[in-house]
């Protein structure tokens, strides 16, 4: 299990003062990482296990950031044969990097059983209304219990599937990834697709004055500080209304992101 407690701070780009500009290049850097390394491999799994186990092809996913790795888990299902939906969503849209996410997927995926399409307005993960297959990719650790309870109750009271993928909790990650997602940060800055002068701020702030880098090392320090354990997962779990009418799975895949999922089926009545 876990070899340390759960230890909830502040990540710099949740922060109400943080200019949506530097939030918007945080989370573009983390699309790139996706797609420089083979995450979505690891990550697809528990998507394509839910959805053997009968959640709707129908994804909307949560908290996306800027595209988030469910895109590429989309081509990769495919890949395989299944075909997915995806609306992509978040408290605060990033419209042009969804609707980049989208292009890309058409011109990859020109086949119309697969699509990506979002929300151009703020969808609360704690209160969404929406029908299909929710996942929650790499962010569930921003939510503290009682806002973490409250999303998973959200999807019990809507009857909808839930996938929750973030990574275990162990020191590893902790002492060595942000090093590795820092260097990312900075070798990746001169080939990240921007407009001109988004493309030069990020330069700037990467290479200038580093916040970028800095923002990069911090967030993921704190973020696999308080990641959830499969215990507190359960705990939570366990305390739902009507938690017996969904069936729980709790696992971590086998490979280098420590993925570790949740997955939340409703039970036929
Ligand atoms: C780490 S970032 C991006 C995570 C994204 N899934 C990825 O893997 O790139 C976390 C995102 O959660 C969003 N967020 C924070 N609180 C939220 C809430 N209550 N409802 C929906 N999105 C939220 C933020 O706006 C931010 O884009």
């Amino acid at each position: 299990m876990e070899s340390f407690p759960r230890i909830d701070f502040f990540e710099l780009h949740d922060l109400d003062g943080t200019p949506p500009v530097l939030r918007t290049l945080h989370t573009e850097s983390i699309m790139t990482i996706y797609r420089l390394t083979d995450a979505a491999r690891e990550y697809a799994r528990p998507l394509a296990l839910a959805l053997r186990s009968g959640a709707n092809h129908r994804i909307v996913d949560l908290c996306a950031g800027s595209g988030g790795p469910v895109p590429l888990i989309q081509r990769r299902l495919h890949a395989q044969g299944v075909h997915t939906q995806v609306t992509l969503t978040d408290l605060v849209p990033n419209v042009p990097a969804f609707e980049r996410a989208a292009a890309r997927n058409r011109r990859r995926l020109p086949d119309p059983c697969c699509s990506v399409d979002h929300v151009p307005t703020p969808v609360d993960a704690t209160d969404c209304r929406l029908e299909g297959t929710r996942t929650i990719y790499g962010a569930f650790h921003h939510f503290p219990p009682a806002l973490a309870t409250r999303m998973l109750q959200n999807a019990v009271d809507t009857r909808q599937p839930m996938v929750v993928v973030d990574t275990k909790r162990s020191w590893l990650y902790v002492l060595v990834f942000p090093f590795f997602l820092t260097l990312a940060v900075l070798l990746a800055a001169p080939f990240q697709r921007n407009p001109l002068p988004r493309y030069l701020l990020r330069l700037a702030l990467t290479y200038v004055v580093p916040v970028l880098p800095f923002m990069m090392f911090f967030d993921s320090v704190v973020s696999f500080l308080r990641m959830y354990g499969r215990a507190e997962l359960r705990r939570i779990v366990d305390g739902l209304d009507g938690t017996e009418s969904f069936e729980w799975t709790i696992g971590v895949e086998p490979g280098f992101t420590g993925a570790q999922y949740l997955i939340g089926i409703p039970r036929r009545e």
